[in-house]
């Protein structure tokens, strides 16, 4: 299979954007042909940004797995579709073809009937990076079940909010799961969980770290008996479930500015036809490449890059247990090395730990199938970009710095590998589609270059967020009402006179550490459940490796333990009621927050304090009580 539309030249990418706004529907009408439908769309777009209603392909039926497995067979049934590589090295890693994912999805798919799961039911899946998880989510879209995966690193609580939210009464999870030196007790967090939830039905659990579990009568069943029951059965088929074009597919949480996650909903057909768009072109894949996203499935990049762009291309996706650092900071090389890696795409915060170790951890390591790099979920710094393109490009490889968010489910600004101009630290050039614009605070769109603005895209491209489950409101408020008629991405962004867009960070309260999205006010949240704590308020500061470190300040008035107890216990708080991600890098203890006097905490003056600019806060004069500035200033850590 080649792919007819990649595109070819500068040329080529300015013809195809230049059309694909003027007439979105005939652009992507052509590029909708290249996929297999059970029935042809009505139309290809309708949409009003005030509901927001967006809906592309509308009228069609699919099943998006039939697109990422099924229609592969016949070329491609020995290729692998999967590769995986285990936390241990010296652990045997494993190569699924087309043919055997095809399989174990249609295994997995009557598992899932026969446990009571239909179309439409939510389906909570908590486990390990292990081709499991991709065969659990492919398997949910198979009976047509919206698969909701939550990330390893987020706590008992944390689940049971997801899974109250959105009323899932079915989890697949795992014994454990191996990160680096740690085995963490998966199906332990979510029988913590679960005890706020019992109208969870069935608990699917597969065995990978062979670590003790408590499995409970009625509720909790094997992976392995339930596929063997199938195997029995004699294996047949799992015909694709029915989907209308604006079905979901998924349910992913993410955080905004307000203390609640929210679930970001994509539909079947425009994400699928949006991820395997961007995902020929951005990183221009040739057919029998592998392909190496580091990412983990608990986060969009996972599902649009490890798992749908790729299988819907027919694609071969390198999927990783670990992290970078285990069992040293050669192991991304090793890999690379190993499976003859040719797209690596990864974050900065990892560019940057692994830069910290210098070049010893890179010799004699054969980078030389690399083809193109990629990096995603921060800013990325010049030093940075350059150690990349030096060391692990040498120079021959193109590096993509794509631009998008959990709810745009696939790339919107990014040059194309190769084929359009790269510039360090600037995501570049809209993918066609795209169209976007800076605007003032007052939403005056800007139209000169070399300006900084908010960030807003015009017009829905396929993959837009369709609503935020159960509370559709909320998708309009979040995101629509801002600005009239505009999608607002939340981040600023400047653009040069070449009109290449460099991404400079959120304009709302949510941070970025290490490319996870962590919301300021949900960390405050948690730290205001602790018994001692008054009140607190957490901004970002610019951190070396992570991008962004969380710094809290905290009004205390416990009487228990000194400082660094006080402290332990805080993290412990944000660690249960969140997840071990979101444990504040600095913690001060104050004993006032710097208000004004209608009682609004004044970040800008946390964050300056906490970036170390302590000489310019700026007017401080309208604050109720300036000394307790000179306080905090004095007890900054
Ligand atoms: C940030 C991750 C600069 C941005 C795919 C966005 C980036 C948020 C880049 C979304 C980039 C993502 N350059 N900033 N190339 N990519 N971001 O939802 O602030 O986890 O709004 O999606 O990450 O994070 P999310």
């Amino acid at each position: 299979m080649s792919y007819p539309y990649q595109i070819k030249s500068l040329e080529q990418y300015r013809e195809d954007w230049k059309e694909s706004i003027e007439n979105p529907e005939a652009f992507w009408g052509n590029i909708g042909q290249h996929f297999q439908w059970k029935k042809p769309w009505e139309s290809v777009l309708e949409w009003n940004f005030k509901e927001p209603s967006v809906k592309w392909f509308n009228g069609a039926q699919l099943n998006i797995t039939e697109n990422c497995i099924d229609r592969h067979l016949k070329d491609k049934a020995n290729q692998p579709a999967i590769i995986w590589e285990p936390n241990d090295p010296n652990d045997h890693h494993r190569m699924l073809t087309y043919a055997q994912l095809h399989l174990k999805v249609n295994q997995f798919a009557h598992v899932l009937k026969n446990n009571g799961v239909k179309k439409g039911d939510r389906v909570c899946l908590y486990m390990g990076m292990i081709p499991e998880l991709a065969i659990a989510v492919l398997a949910c879209a198979r009976v047509g079940a919206i698969h909701s995966v939550i990330f390893g690193g987020f706590s008992a609580q944390s689940i049971s909010d997801r899974l109250q939210d959105a009323k899932s009464e079915f989890i697949i999870t795992c014994d454990g799961a191996f990160r680096g030196a740690k085995d963490i007790a998966l199906k332990n967090v979510i029988d913590d969980a679960l005890i706020s939830c019992p109208f969870v039905k069935r608990v699917i659990v597969y065995t990978h770290t062979r670590s003790a579990v408590s499995m409970i009568k009625g509720r909790d069943v094997w992976w392995e008996d339930e596929v063997r029951k199938v195997e029995t059965a004699g294996n047949p088929d799992f015909p694709a479930e029915t989907m209308d074009a604006e079905d979901p597919l998924f349910i992913l949480y993410t955080s905004g500015s307000t203390g609640k996650p929210k679930g970001v909903v994509h539909s079947c057909a425009g994400y699928m036809v949006y991820t395997n768009y961007t995902f020929l072109n951005v990183f221009q894949y040739q057919p029998q490449e592998v392909h190496f996203c580091t990412a983990d499935i608990g986060w969009i990049t996972g599902h649009s890059y490890i798992i749908y762009g790729p299988l819907s291309a027919g694609g071969t996706s390198l999927m990783f247990e670990g992290i970078p650092t285990f069992p040293d900071a050669g192991r991304f090389w090793d890999i690379i090395d190993k499976f003859k890696v040719n797209i690596l795409y990864t974050a900065p915060t990892a560019i940057r730990s692994l830069m910290a170790f210098g070049l010893g951890p890179l010799q004699n390591k054969d980078l030389s199938s690399l083809r193109v790099l990629g990096t995603v979920g921060e800013p990325i710094n010049e030093e940075a970009w350059h150690w990349y393109d030096e060391h692990i490009g040498k120079k021959k490889c193109p590096i993509v710095d794509t631009w998008w968010q959990t709810e745009t489910g696939g790339v919107l600004i990014s040059n194309l590998a190769g084929i359009t101009p790269s510039k360090p630290s600037y995501a570049t050039l809209p993918m066609p589609g795209v169209n976007p614009v800076l605007v003032d605070e007052k939403g005056n769109e800007i139209l000169e270059n070399n300006v900084t603005g908010n960030l807003c895209i015009k017009s829905p491209w396929p993959a837009t967020i369709r609503t935020t489950y159960g509370d559709h409101e909320r998708c309009r408020t979040n995101y629509f009402a801002t600005y009239e008629n505009l999608y607002f991405t939340g981040d600023g962004a400047y653009r040069d006179e070449n009109g290449y867009y460099r991404i400079t960070g959120r304009v709302d309260d949510v941070l970025n550490v290490s490319g996870h999205r962590i919301g300021t006010a949900e960390v405050e949240n948690a730290i205001n459940m602790h018994a001692g704590v008054v009140e607190s308020a957490v901004v970002g500061y610019p951190h070396d490796v992570k991008g962004q470190g969380i710094y809290a300040y905290v009004i205390y008035n416990g009487t228990h333990g000194d400082e660094q107890m006080i402290r332990k216990d805080i993290s412990a708080t944000v660690s249960r009621i969140i997840g071990p991600i979101a444990k504040p890098d600095k913690i001060q203890l104050v004993s006032g927050l710097p208000k004004t006097r209608s009682g609004k905490i004044m970040r800008r003056i946390l964050r300056k304090i906490a970036e170390g600019d302590i000489e310019n806060l700026g007017d401080v004069s309208t604050l109720l009580d300036p000394t307790v500035v000179n306080e905090i200033k004095t007890g900054r850590i």
